[in-house]
């Protein structure tokens, strides 16, 4: 951490003196870091301007998602649901961040039963009665990233294939609550692992979360496998993702050799993945995409 002096401006752009600014918060991180802890660096810290601009980004993400929501039924592609995605998007001066990202080709992410993620949307899948879906829709507005993803159940599903549906939203329900100021990362990640693990599932370990807002996907990674009070230190203006991906089975996956994008579950049973995007604030959180 730079030194600065008490009365230059704080180094997160408010225009204020560093010491009636940020000066306690660095301190206090100063202080967590010599015990140990991993301390987010000033990159991880949000401005109210950011913030502002990236709450706009996170509606326009929601806005679509529940377009998805009010549309998605059996006979429907998942081509469809790239269609709708797109020009939800686009209408609202916005880009789908998938949309060419490292070579993705279309605008969303829609993952069927025992795809884990990244399933690509596609004319050949239908969508039929029993199966459950996430639909993970990321947005950019006038630079801003936002990030979140749903589970839709189609038509009558299988009580199993409900359960793990909601047992996973509960996952990130109970890991938002650990979400506050000098909390640690490993109390929100526990927390949706306990949860999974007391219903007999697996949580994926390979892939997590991330940092969002001005890049896709900025540090740091959210593990949902580690311990409570272990990981980086949560501070005002950190921004991420909540988004355990939970498998009925084995945690055990592999990557499709053909398109080198979607993951599968080993085992072949379902996976389900909700996403929430979240800031900590200073007496908690607050969600600025679900
Ligand atoms: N939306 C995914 C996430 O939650 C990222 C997808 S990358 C893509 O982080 F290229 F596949 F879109
Ligand atoms: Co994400």
């Amino acid at each position: 951490m730079e030194t600065i002096g008490r009365n230059s401006e704080c180094w997160c752009g408010s225009g204020k003196k560093y010491k009636k600014c940020h000066y306690q918060f660095d301190e206090k991180l100063r202080e967590l870091k010599q015990e140990g802890h991993l301390v987010p660096s000033h990159n991880m810290i949000k401005t109210p301007e950011q913030i502002e601009k990236i709450r706009e980004s996170g509606k326009i993400n929601i806005a679509v998602l529940d377009y998805v929501a009010e549309h998605i039924k059996a006979g429907v592609t998942t081509q469809q649901i790239d269609d709708w995605v797109y020009e939800q998007t686009t209408s609202r001066g916005a880009i789908p961040a998938p949309l060419n990202y490292e070579g993705f080709p279309k605008s969303v992410c829609t993952s069927i039963n025992h795809e884990v993620c990244h399933g690509i949307p596609s004319e050949k899948v239908v969508l039929k009665e029993g199966d459950i879906i996430n639909v993970d829709v990321s947005t950019i507005y006038h630079g801003y990233f936002s990030d979140s993803s749903r589970m839709f159940c189609i038509g009558e599903v299988s009580e199993e294939k409900k359960k793990l549906v909601q047992v996973t939203k509960e996952c990130v329900e109970l890991g938002l609550k650990q979400v506050k100021p000098w909390a640690f990362m490993g109390d929100m990640s526990d927390a949706v692992h306990q949860h999974a693990l007391e219903n007999g599932y697996t949580v994926v370990r390979e892939i997590g979360g991330h940092g969002v807002g001005i890049e896709f996907h900025e540090d740091p990674y959210v593990s949902y496998v580690a311990q409570s009070g272990t990981g980086i230190v949560l501070a005002p203006g950190m921004m991420f993702t909540i988004e355990p991906m939970v498998n009925m089975g084995t945690d055990q996956i592999f990557v499709d050799d053909e398109n080198g994008w979607t993951i599968y579950t080993e085992d072949g049973k379902p996976s389900a993945q909700w996403e929430i995007q979240v800031l900590v604030t200073e007496d908690g959180y607050e969600v600025l995409a679900y």
